[in-house]
């Protein structure tokens, strides 16, 4: 089969497209067709930065069909369509086939094509773990969005909305209507603004960009007693000092039950998919070197042929 593969960190030009065995399961994985891998920049960050051991199989998002099952596998079959954020040391994604497990996966949202549903797992569950497991976010709250318009921001607008909160988003100047339409109450341009020119006394701020400034005025945006979540740069202490606030930096975790919650919203017509660009799997260095230029409006997938 084919797969996408790098042994050493460091340079795009690493990336290998490779032909490999099928993977062999075990009595309690799951062997899945790839129809379609979802990227992230994570997987940018492994190829420069070596994020995970290597040589690996790039990729943790997958949208596919079952082809076969161990004989421990108790909730699948062959031919069940599934979603998941695969096993994180792991990875291998970017591949025609993929050996994974349970804890991983859930059946596939029924309204979205596979390349849609590929965009879902990792981005949705760190926006869902942001805003309700660190955030606590809570109906009529007011939330910050950094970053509305990427990958994640874009699932954390459609929840903070369902969830009835008043959502600000930032973004520059192309994304501005784009993320109204989407829903969001107001949009910052970062390129013009500072968030607290426009945005005072917030409850949660979810900050995807987290650099000393955007983290600073970030802290200076929450209301006493706020919540601020990074899903990038560590808590600047020094920067916190004088603020009363709450503030986290996590890590996102493949969790199932929650990814089937999203599904729910996703089938009900409350979350869209919004997808910037498909590439062949073969494209996946063109791919991944498009999202690291850090413009995509959603999600940027790979499609298996
Ligand atoms: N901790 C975790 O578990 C976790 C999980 C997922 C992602 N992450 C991290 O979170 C970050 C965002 O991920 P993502 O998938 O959302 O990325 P993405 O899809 O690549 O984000 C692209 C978007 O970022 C916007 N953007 C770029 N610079 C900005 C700025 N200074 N202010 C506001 N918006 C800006 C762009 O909009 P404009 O063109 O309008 O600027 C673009 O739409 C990445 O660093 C990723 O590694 C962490």
């Amino acid at each position: 089969m084919k797969a996408v593969s790098i042994k050493e960190k460091g340079s795009f030009e690493n990336i290998q497209v490779v032909e490999i065995n099928k993977p062999v399961i075990q009595p309690d994985e799951i062997l899945v067709h790839v129809n379609a891998a979802g990227i992230n920049p994570v997987d940018w960050k492994t190829v420069l930065n070596g994020y995970f051991p290597m040589p690996l199989i790039l990729g943790s998002d997958i949208a596919g069909v079952i082809e076969a099952v161990g004989a421990d596998v108790k909730n699948y079959k062959p031919g069940d369509e599934v979603i998941g954020s695969l096993q994180w040391d792991k990875q291998s994604a970017y591949a025609e086939y993929t050996a994974t497990k349970e804890k991983y996966i859930t059946h596939k949202p029924k309204n979205l094509s596979f390349a849609e549903s590929a965009g879902v797992p990792l981005a949705s569950l760190t926006a869902w773990q942001a805003l309700f497991d660190h955030g606590r976010l809570e109906a009529g709250q007011k939330v910050v969005i950094h970053a509305g318009a990427g990958g994640v921001g874009l699932f954390a607008l459609q929840f903070a909305k369902w969830k009835g909160a008043w959502v600000a988003a930032t973004s520059s100047e192309r994304n501005i209507n784009f993320l109204k339409s989407v829903g969001a109450d107001e949009v910052v341009d970062y390129t013009k603004y500072k968030l607290t020119d426009i945005v005072k006394d917030a409850d949660v701020v979810l900050d995807s960009i987290a650099t000393p400034e955007v983290q600073m005025e970030s802290f200076k945006s929450l209301k006493k007693g706020g919540r601020y979540v990074s899903i990038t740069s560590n808590i600047r202490e020094e920067l916190k000092k004088d603020f009363d606030i709450y503030a986290t930096r996590f890590l996102f975790i493949s969790n199932p039950d929650q990814l089937k919650q999203i599904v729910q919203l996703i089938e009900g017509g409350m979350v869209k998919v919004f997808i910037d660009k498909t590439y062949p799997l073969a494209e996946a260095k063109d791919a991944l070197i498009y999202l690291h230029k850090g413009r995509a409006r959603g999600k940027v997938i790979l499609i298996n042929n």
